[in-house]
């Protein structure tokens, strides 16, 4: 069992965050978020968040080693969420982890920020089994990958081709007059409603397009049709069913993940699915993907909500993942990539 200790950091978006992993187990883990100075804009200011993580960058990583009992001395390596990300926000992490990396002499690994929303199960479930279907979706990515090796080889089977889940409730919510992000406001009301209230079309299911992407996704579809009901009832001066929508879209959307993920496992002979990713905090998503697992036999493996949304745990993890695989570190002037695939 690994004893290597890493000090990941995450900067990709609105949290900037650090821990440390030894081996599979979480040591410290902190998270600082400026999500609330961007409710009122309906969205991430790339600006404001960017500002957010040069502030928090050092009380972060100081309180996630000091939280461990260690300094920069007891750490094997650091790594860095590279991409992909807000390229502003990407900058501050990357800018900063090669200054602690520098100063202390420690190798330094550029990460690869989705990979790191499926390393972070083995926190909670251990290693992986050979050959496994992984589901992440959040506000940035929908993809269905064929995971080989962790630390080597990560396939991509399907993904979105426009919207990605979390964007498409996010988009929706603010139509609905609730604050950035949108995606946890919508789950809530969605648990009083019927999700059989309203007719929400299930993106890329049917006809020759569905046909030839059987394992990718499309959301704005689902995002028009809902937006386009719902001002027209507001200019005809009806009351919005709020929770009906909510509930109809949630139920859309999470019926889709979970069908073209099952579909996948089978394809691909995988037993289990990994999920992670923000919009993995979604209790009807949830709730799908644990049912669907147990009609067809697949072993479902969603993280706590804590490590579905973006954390310096994910980061740390697949830094245990390379130390541990031989990878060589990051060359020093490693750049990062916004739209890194
Ligand atoms: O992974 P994440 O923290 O950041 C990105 O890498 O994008 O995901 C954030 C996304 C947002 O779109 C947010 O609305 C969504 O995850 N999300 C949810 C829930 N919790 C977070 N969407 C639906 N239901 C939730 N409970
Ligand atoms: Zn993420």
């Amino acid at each position: 069992q690994s004893a290597t200790v890493v000090l990941g950091i995450e900067s990709t978006c609105d949290e900037t965050a650090a821990a440390i992993v030894r081996g599979r187990s979480l040591v410290s883990n902190v998270v600082a978020s400026s999500m609330e100075q961007h409710a009122r804009y309906g969205g991430v200011i790339p600006e404001i968040a960017s500002r957010a993580h040069a502030e928090s960058f050092i009380p972060v990583v100081s309180k996630a080693l000091s939280d461990a009992n260690m300094t920069l001395d007891d750490v094997d390596a650091i790594a860095v969420s590279a991409g992909p990300g807000l390229a502003g926000c990407l900058a501050v992490g990357v800018s900063g982890a090669k200054a602690l990396a520098a100063a202390s002499g420690k190798p330094l690994y550029g990460i690869n920020h989705v990979i790191g929303h499926i390393a972070v199960t083995q926190l909670q479930f251990g290693d992986f089994p050979e050959d496994v279907l992984a589901l992440i979706v959040s506000g940035g990515h929908t993809s269905l990958l064929h995971v080989q090796d962790v630390a080597k080889h990560v396939d991509v089977v399907g993904t979105t081709l426009d919207d990605a889940a979390g964007e498409c409730f996010d988009k929706i919510a603010r139509l609905l007059g609730f604050p950035y992000p949108g995606g946890p406001h919508i789950d809530r009301h969605a648990q009083h409603g019927d999700p059989h209230a309203m007719h929400v079309p299930q993106g890329l299911t049917q006809g020759k397009a569905a046909a030839r992407h059987p394992y990718d996704f499309s959301f704005s579809g689902v995002k028009t049709a809902v937006a386009r009901w719902v001002e027209e009832q507001q200019a005809l001066g009806n009351e919005i069913p709020i929770d009906d929508v909510c509930a109809s879209l949630a139920d859309s959307v999470a019926t889709v993940l979970a069908r073209k993920a099952i579909a996948a496992c089978k394809q691909y002979d995988s037993d289990t699915l990994i999920v992670g990713g923000g919009f993995s905090a979604n209790s009807q998503l949830r709730a799908r993907l644990i049912e669907e697992g147990e009609r067809h036999g697949i072993a479902i493996r969603i993280p706590r909500i804590a490590l579905c949304t973006d954390n310096g745990a994910m980061v740390a993890m697949l830094g245990v993942n390379l130390v541990d695989a031989g990878i060589r570190p990051s060359n020093p002037d490693f750049g990062i990539d916004s739209a890194m695939p």
